[in-house]
């Protein structure tokens, strides 16, 4: 096992705390007393924070994170299992979360019928993507790798693929700072390929700016939510939130 399993946790921590508030603001939405299945639930953090809620379940394909999941969030349930397969669990649910997941899945039209149809009637499937100009200054400084191209930002794309299942879906975008450390963006930049040469862009930047080892960044969620019925009960309007 060497130190792999320490230097996995350690970015898969340091990763996290970047998302940490955009994940909180996304959990101040969900009423308490609620029934609620999180999608692509990862190591469980999501759950961890609604502790107030009636259940808690959490699947993913990932056995490791399942594994992680199950020893830090005792008081929820978690189940490997595959995003498309959710009809097979017995509980049905007034909540359903898809946060960060559906572009990792393969056919996230048949996820989304998945999640509408293990809804209880009036329930609400809530799903979340940065949206564009999350970590704007990071990507200022390392120049942004992939080739944007003007296509729909991901946010409209998420509106778009949600709407197709759920009429009356309603996008909010909610920005708000986070304090990166170094080693977080050193580690983001590896995630996502930025180029050598653009990572010593972004340590000059970085030894000129950070102080005591950290960094405000901006971030922006994309929150698209909808009930099952097919009325929205998101806010329709962009909101901003510091
Ligand atoms: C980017 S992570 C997001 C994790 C978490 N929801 C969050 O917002 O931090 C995507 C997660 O989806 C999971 N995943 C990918 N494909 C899946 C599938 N077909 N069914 C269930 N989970 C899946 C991955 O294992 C991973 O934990």
């Amino acid at each position: 096992m060497g130190q792999e399993p320490d230097r996995y946790e350690r970015r898969r921590r340091l990763l996290a705390e970047l998302g940490r508030d955009p994940v909180r603001l996304v959990a101040a939405r969900v009423p308490p007393h609620e029934a609620v299945l999180d999608v692509g639930c990862a190591s469980g953090s999501f759950l961890s924070l609604l502790s107030g809620a009636r259940s808690r379940v959490g699947v993913d394909v990932d056995a490791r994170l399942v594994g992680r999941a199950r020893a830090e969030v005792p008081g929820a349930t978690f189940e490997i299992m595959d995003a498309a397969d959710l009809r097979s669990l017995e509980a049905r649910f007034d909540v359903v979360t898809v946060l960060h997941t559906l572009a990792h899945v393969v056919d996230p039209i048949a996820v989304l019928q998945a999640c509408h149809d293990v809804l209880t009637a009036g329930g609400t499937l809530v799903a979340a993507v940065n949206a564009s100009g999350h970590l704007r200054e990071f990507w200022e400084a390392v120049g942004d790798p992939l080739e944007r191209e003007d296509t729909d930002t991901p946010q409209d794309a998420l509106l778009n693929l949600v709407g197709a299942v759920f009429p009356g879906a309603g996008l909010e975008i909610v920005t708000g700072r986070v304090r990166a450390h170094r080693e977080a963006l050193m580690i983001l930049a590896d995630t996502y390929s930025v180029p050598a040469s653009q990572v010593e862009r972004l340590d000059r930047h970085l030894e000129s700016t950070v102080e005591m080892g950290t960094w405000d960044v901006t971030t922006r969620l994309g929150i698209v939510s909808a009930v099952r019925s097919g009325v929205s009960r998101a806010t329709m309007s962009a909101t901003e939130t510091a």
